[in-house]
């Protein structure tokens, strides 16, 4: 009769553990499509100038337009972290002299990276920056 107690409470400490792990796998496997995403900046449609940017210096994010449309690229530079400064014709971080193209792309170094890209919804009127 011991024997058989023990090794049911062997099978239900067995059994246990891997629903737990189970349940903590599919967890871990399944996307997160539910997941609200936080807005970072907003803008009306109109306050974007048109070839032009408007940064959002707190949120270190700025909206840009050019003909295919809204995107907004992250002001975080991909060397060491310091604030692109946005000018008409391309972004530049004052700290090491990176230059990145309207679109992103590292045009001089010592950066290597792209800045990332946000994404962006158009909300009637509006252009959200989701982070
Ligand atoms: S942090 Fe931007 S170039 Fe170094």
């Amino acid at each position: 009769m011991e024997i058989f107690s023990q090794s049911r409470r062997t099978f239900i400490t067995t059994l246990t553990l891997l629903l737990a792990s189970g349940g903590l796998l599919v967890r871990y496997l399944t996307p997160r499509s539910n997941v609200r995403r936080r807005v970072l900046a907003s803008a009306a449609l109109a306050d974007v100038p048109a070839n032009g940017a408007l940064v959002f210096r707190n949120e270190r994010v700025a909206i840009l337009k050019d003909d295919s449309g809204y995107y907004a690229l992250s002001l975080i530079c991909t060397h060491l972290g310091c604030t692109v400064t946005v000018t008409p014709e391309m972004l530049s971080c004052p700290c090491h002299g990176s230059r990145f193209d309207r679109q992103g792309r590292v045009l001089t170094g010592p950066a290597e990276r792209a800045l990332e890209r946000m994404d962006v919804e158009l909300r009637g009127q509006e252009v959200v920056v989701l982070g």
